[in-house]
């Protein structure tokens, strides 16, 4: 193993004290710590250590970068003080660290679990959290401290190259989501990061577009998951987005910072911002945006000139550095945790593939066409995608993975024959299709090489060819892909099937259907695509979004039967995008963005480029199709399984502060199985206008066995049915008969039940308005 600079490892020996007497973090009060601080080292605790070749001149650049290399950033080792650097680690899907380090044979890859959308797809808390825990062990056997996750910005629009990263379009899976993801990897005794915080819904100028947002929609869809994970699972850490809202950057914002993070919810954690966010330092130390990453030299320069002369209350820094310290004093670094390098990848590698199967969505199962049947044992496999599943997206959300299991490894696996001659055709038409890409690729080009790579064109299978392929196999299955990643957002066409795509559907689906053989449709994608045009054709299409690792593995358990599919969808899949009401104020096609390191804003008037009007409000995704009775192609909680469930006769009891309700799922099929139940409640007409519903509450029955039955309870507390009323800036529950309906998704309510609320209204404080 590398070693490691004697100064990074003081941690261990904080016990001991300084050389001169001074005061040691751990041992003396944080006050007599912070005290004894130079204007220097504040500075330096104030701002990250740099990331190598990306902030100027600063002196500490590189300092820290070996204690675990590829971590995207660390805290400033004060040595004297005893004060450790820690060290903090992307990101949602699992750890991201450099997988090999100079002069060392030993490999530090991780385990690349499913994208965020994917467990969301999941429903299951308990599931996520599992998730959660063998990510955060690998945090803590990497000896990294903080893991830069989760992400959780609301899916406002399909076409946000994120998306994959995040949760849903609702803020209560989100939150909940996240809250257990939460739970999980701090169970290790290492922290979270949640971001984006907050409203950083594209990413076409992400450094520099001024969201502008209703107070209301705010508080509502863009808040509400970051407030039930901040209340639910106390995060160590937020991070700041990278946007402005209603004209203040975030990470410069009191009000979001301070006022409502921290006065109204409660946190108690430490902020940071996101890489380079922001760039007024002052106003980033006031609003309570403590530890600034990675750090640059002009950040350090300013800090130093602030203090030195007075321009800022010390009062303010010293309280970001409290923030920073008490971070430090909880962290395995702090401790003296001696890390192991050595986590358990196998272990992990069943977790991923095992939580993987459970957020598959099943969109169509014609004539139960899967699981595949038992004398299925030829199968003929076409898709770019089959020969090089995608495990995750790009950038910062993306694993450093030893390997990722492809479609045809895990039908493979699974015993099933796959056609080789059609494996030889693709895998000479994917090297062609690659080499063409690569020689597009400006290698100059710096967002090229963090951003997703176009994918192959799909081969076109040749008359003889299929008919070949009919023969010689039992069924066809084919895999369409999407990638997408950081800093550029998916565009119209990727959205769509394209020509070849839609042509290779069609053509296998008529060569196999006139032989009387089933076609099945496998998407390896990271967010919504067009579904309703094609749809038909197939008779089954498998949502398996992107995996993780032993993605391949995943699919062919669910195709075989191993394991039923049990998600459903956590967005809309609608008919057209443009039937989004945030489509029409989306950056569409377009290539955009500030430069990275200096946020130089070049123009302020371009719209969706600059600034984005929020003007669909609180109206995203289900809240907008179900108002507007818009015909979509997959509602919000839509998913099938192999088995099928009948619902009982619901009760409700309405309590002084809080509704339950109950319903008992049995299990009706022929397969064990779990159902997803959906709570959406209906509000009595009052003074704010309001969708049609919205989702309060949900949970997943056990894995039930044909003929099993469980009770599902849910408890809504009034105040969960609170609108936010901009002219009183208050949460306002009015009072009134509610309805409460037991739903599969959002378009298939099994029963409605009625229930009194008494009303309520609490008074929150009034910012984050819209500017004049
Ligand atoms: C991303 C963050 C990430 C950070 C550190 C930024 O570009 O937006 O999500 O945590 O980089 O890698």
């Amino acid at each position: 193993m590398k070693k490691i600079p004697m100064m990074i490892l003081a941690a261990a020996a904080i016990a001991a004290c300084g050389p001169k007497g001074d005061p040691q973090l751990g041992k003396d009060s944080l006050d007599k710590v912070i005290a004894a601080m130079t204007i220097e080292e504040k500075a330096h605790l104030l701002i990250g250590t740099g990331m190598s070749g990306n902030a100027g001149n600063d002196p500490v650049i590189g300092m820290t970068q070996n204690i675990v290399p590829g971590a995207a950033g660390t805290t400033y080792p004060i040595e004297r003080l005893g004060i450790p650097a820690i060290v903090l680690a992307d990101g949602p899907a699992g750890l991201r660290i450099n997988p090999t380090r100079e002069g060392d044979d030993q490999t530090y890859y991780c385990t690349h679990f499913p994208i965020g959308t994917l467990l969301a797809s999941t429903w299951n808390q308990e599931l996520v959290e599992s998730v959660g825990q063998s990510i955060g062990n690998e945090v803590l056997e990497y000896g990294a401290d903080v893991l830069l996750a989760p992400a959780l910005n609301i899916h406002r629009n399909p076409l946000c190259g994120r998306n994959f990263e995040y949760y849903s379009e609702d803020p209560v899976v989100s939150g909940k989501i996240a809250a257990a993801y939460i739970k999980g990897v701090q169970s290790n005794g290492v922290g979270t990061s949640v971001k984006h915080f907050a409203v950083n819904n594209q990413e076409t100028n992400r450094m520099s577009n001024d969201a502008q947002v209703s107070p209301r929609a705010i508080r509502e869809i863009y808040l509400k998951g970051f407030e039930i994970a901040v209340k639910e699972a106390a995060p160590w850490t937020v991070m700041s987005s990278y946007n402005y809202l209603n004209g203040v950057y975030t990470s410069e914002n009191p009000e979001l910072l301070t006022t409502v993070l921290r006065d109204e919810w409660g946190f108690k954690g430490m902020v940071m911002t996101d890489w380079y966010g922001g760039t007024n330092t002052k106003a980033q130390m006031i609003a309570g945006n403590d530890m600034l990453q990675p750090g640059r030299d002009t950040q350090y320069t300013d800090l130093v000139q602030l203090m030195s002369t007075g321009e800022i209350d010390m009062k303010v820094i010293d309280r970001n550095i409290k923030r920073i310290l008490e971070l430090i004093l909880q962290s395995p670094k702090f401790k003296g945790y001696e890390y192991t390098n050595k986590p358990d990848l196998k272990a992990h590698a069943e977790v991923t593939r095992q939580s993987a199967t459970e957020g598959m969505v099943l969109l169509k199962n014609e004539d139960n066409t899967l699981p595949l049947a038992a004398d299925v044992k030829n199968v003929a496999v076409f898709g770019n995608t089959t020969y090089n599943f995608i495990a995750g997206g790009t950038g910062s959300g993306n694993v450093n993975r030893a390997y990722t299991v492809s479609l045809l490894d895990g039908l493979k696996n699974a015993g099933y024959v796959v056609d080789e001659s059609l494996k030889s055709t693709y895998e000479s038409h994917i090297a062609k299709e690659q080499a063409r890409i690569d020689a597009a690729i400006d290698p100059n080009d710096m967002f090229a090489a963090f951003s997703p790579k176009p994918l192959p064109t799909e081969y076109q299978p040749s008359r003889k060819q299929l008919a070949d392929m009919v023969k010689n196999n039992d069924v066809a299955l084919i895999t369409i892909g999407r990638t997408s990643g950081e800093f550029l957002d998916r565009y119209i066409a990727d959205f769509t099937l394209s020509e070849a795509e839609n042509s290779l559907i069609k053509t296998v689906c008529e060569a196999f259907h006139a032989a009387g053989k089933k076609v099945a449709v496998v998407l390896n994608i990271g967010g919504a695509i067009e579904t309703a045009s094609w749809k038909g054709m197939p008779d089954a299409i498998l949502c398996a979004w992107q995996a993780g690792q032993e993605g391949g593995n995943s699919v062919a358990d669910v195709l075989k039967g191993n394991a039923s599919p049990s998600g459903k969808l956590p967005m809309t899949f609608p008919v057209n995008f443009a039937d989004h009401a945030s489509s029409a104020n989306f950056p569409i096609d377009e290539v955009a963005n500030t430069n990275i390191i200096n946020n130089t804003k070049t123009s302020f008037d371009r719209k969706n480029v600059d600034y984005t009007v929020y003007e669909e409000g609180i109206y995203v995704g289900y809240r907008w199709f179900d108002t507007q009775n818009i015909e979509v192609s997959y509602p919000f909680g839509y998913g099938l399984s192999y088995t099928t469930f009948e619902y009982g006769e619901p009760a409700i009891q309405a309590g002084k502060n809080e509704t339950t309700v109950s319903v008992s799922v049995k299990n009706t099929g022929a397969y064990a199985g779990k159902e997803v139940v959906q709570l959406y409640v209906s509000a009595p007409k009052g003074a704010l206008d309001k969708p049609v519903h919205e989702l309060k509450a949900f949970a997943k029955t056990a894995e039930l066995q044909p003929g099993e039955s469980q009770v599902l309870t849910f408890v809504v507390n009034n105040e969960d049915l609170a609108s936010f009323d901009e002219a009183q800036s208050a949460w306002v529950v009015d009072a009134g008969t509610y309805n409460f309906h037991i739903a599969a998704s959002s378009r298939d309510i099994k029963a409605t039940l009625a229930a009194d609320v008494k009303g309520s209204v609490k008074k929150a404080n009034n910012v984050l308005n819209l500017k004049k």
